[in-house]
């Protein structure tokens, strides 16, 4: 595959996955991304890659643009729960306006697309570990944090229903809290938030008693598993992307605070304190990796205690 389309290019993720593209031989990288969250700097040094700093939903010619190119990943999405809490109706109508833009302009140009849907969507399930199949559980509409969940649903609904009709060619990925180099402090994400905290011994601030847990997954292995798929492609498939290995939010505080040597303090503040009463957590998150471990043969490399140290490596 020489000609890659990436929407959301300029963000986290998409940044990382534009530059082993690259390493991997592609050619030409069409980038789709209007830097609400990302920046255009994560990309300037790539000649390969064509940006067009536009929102998704409001380019006319699409179909167009997207004419002879041979896969596209779409990432371009409202991100991170603080981003969602703040950009509530804007973020809903990007994930499911955006995203039906983009199938119509894949659909009309015979192009594959991998969607990057969310561990959010299971919810508050309290089954121990997250299958493709597990049951959903999001909160009431009341809760407005479950409108991510909600929206990123709705296009693997779309995604799954035009595949089953014969007109698109969908690879659908739920992602488990993806972290790495580059991640931005400023919309939720807690473990660049934390390291900053603990670099300027400022105070880390836990969300609710800290032992809700998460379990975290490198970003170079992610964008692994997205190339492995576009080969492969298994279209009509869901896979989860993610780890096992689990760690309490207080727990990854204190080992924060320990690998940088910090002096800050740990504070708590409720959930309701800091996002008010629209808001509700989830205990625990954790997937089950046997399906995408055993269609592509990659393993997760890294456990979190090194995947932090190289994150403040990197920002130090
Ligand atoms: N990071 C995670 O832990 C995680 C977990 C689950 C799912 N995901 C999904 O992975 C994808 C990438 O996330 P990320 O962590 O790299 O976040 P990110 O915010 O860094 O990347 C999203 C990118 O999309 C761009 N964008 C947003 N709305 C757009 C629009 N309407 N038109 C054009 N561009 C737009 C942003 O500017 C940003 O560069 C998203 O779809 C997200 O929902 C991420």
């Amino acid at each position: 595959m020489k000609k890659i389309i990436v929407t959301g290019g300029a963000g986290f993720i998409g940044s990382h996955l534009v530059k082993k593209l690259i390493d991997n031989g592609a050619e030409e990288i069409l980038v789709i991304d209007d830097l609400s969250t990302g920046k255009a700097e994560n990309i300037k040094d790539f000649k390969e890659v064509e940006f067009l700093n536009k929102k998704i939903e409001e380019i006319d010619n699409l179909a167009e643009l997207f004419n002879n190119f041979d896969f596209c990943y779409h990432l371009a999405a409202g991100v991170g729960v603080q981003y969602i809490m703040e950009n509530l109706s804007k973020s809903l109508l990007t994930n499911i306006e955006g995203t039906h833009k983009v199938f119509e302009a894949c659909k009309e140009n015979n192009i594959p697309v991998l969607i990057t849907s969310t561990s959010e969507i299971y919810g508050t399930s309290d089954e121990k570990e997250w299958f493709e199949e597990t049951k959903s559980l999001i909160g009431p509409t009341t809760k407005l944090r479950w409108s991510y969940a909600a929206s990123k649903m709705i296009d693997e609904f779309l995604a799954l229903s035009e595949f089953e009709e014969g007109s698109l060619k969908p690879i659908v990925v739920r992602l488990f809290n993806i972290i790495g180099p580059n991640q931005l402090p400023d919309f939720g994400m807690v473990v660049p938030k934390f390291i900053d905290a603990a670099l300027k011994d400022e105070p880390i601030i836990v969300h609710g008693d800290g032992k809700q847990s998460r379990s975290f997954t490198w970003v170079e292995d992610v964008v692994e598993y997205f190339i492995k798929l576009a080969e492969m492609k298994p279209y009509g498939e869901i896979f989860n992307i993610g780890q096992t290995e689990e760690i309490s939010i207080k727990e990854l505080a204190e080992l924060i605070i320990k690998i940088t040597d910090s002096n800050s303090e740990i504070v708590q503040k409720t959930h309701e304190e800091i996002f008010g009463n629209k808001f509700e957590d989830t205990m625990r998150r954790t997937p089950n990796i046997d399906k995408i471990v055993n269609f592509t043969g990659i393993k997760p490399s890294m456990g979190i205690e090194d995947m932090i140290k190289e994150i403040v490596a990197y920002k130090k």
